[in-house]
């Protein structure tokens, strides 16, 4: 199953909630296989399990050189423990839209992520993307792709101020 989490709010614990989720699901107690994909241009998953997981593996391919560089799948996994594998994000990612639409035709553009990940859903029991605040072809290609979203919010009181009114 592939579990994006999305909300065009930042700051609202996406990327601490797929932390922490992959990190429970990959322990002994649910003993689940998952791949994370780090789909946002910060990189925040990435540095979280990479420094959690004191990886000291090569530098790996990431997401980016997947859909728009030619590189396999197989090749920008980055095997943190037995259970849990990462494919980082980067940069890059921030010329979504650019790369999709030069490098693919219309009918393909959202569905990049899906297509990559048809080869290796069987592999994982769950395969959980961190998405950012960016909308557009980046976020149309992560919700293709998933079986379900988990929408995090942050409620917070919405203050009058001297910025912010109605008369
Ligand atoms: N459940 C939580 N309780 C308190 N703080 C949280 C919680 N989840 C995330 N945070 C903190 O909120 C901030 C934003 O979280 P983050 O996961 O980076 O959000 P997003 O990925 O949606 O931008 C971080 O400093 C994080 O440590
Ligand atoms: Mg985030």
């Amino acid at each position: 199953m592939i579990i994006s989490f999305g909300n065009i709010k930042g700051g609202v614990g996406k990327t601490t909630t797929t932390a922490v989720l992959a990190h429970l699901l990959t322990n002994s107690t649910y003993d689940k296989k998952i791949l994370c994909i780090d789909f946002s241009p910060q990189g925040d998953l990435s540095s979280i399990l990479l420094n959690t997981y004191e990886y000291t593996g090569d530098e790996s391919h990431t997401i980016s050189d997947v859909l728009f560089n030619d590189i396999e799948v197989d090749d920008a996994i980055q095997v943190l423990t037995d259970n849990l594998h990462l494919i980082p994000g980067d940069w890059e990612l921030v010329n979504f839209n650019k790369n999709a639409i030069t490098s693919y035709n219309k009918d393909y553009q959202k569905s990049l992520l899906k297509s990559v990940l048809n080869s290796v859903e069987s592999v994982y029991d769950f395969i959980l993307i961190d998405t950012s605040t960016d909308m557009g072809l980046i976020l149309d290609n992560a919700l293709i792709a998933s079986d379900g979203v988990i929408i995090n919010s942050k409620p917070s009181a919405f203050r009058a101020n001297e910025h912010n009114k109605i008369c």
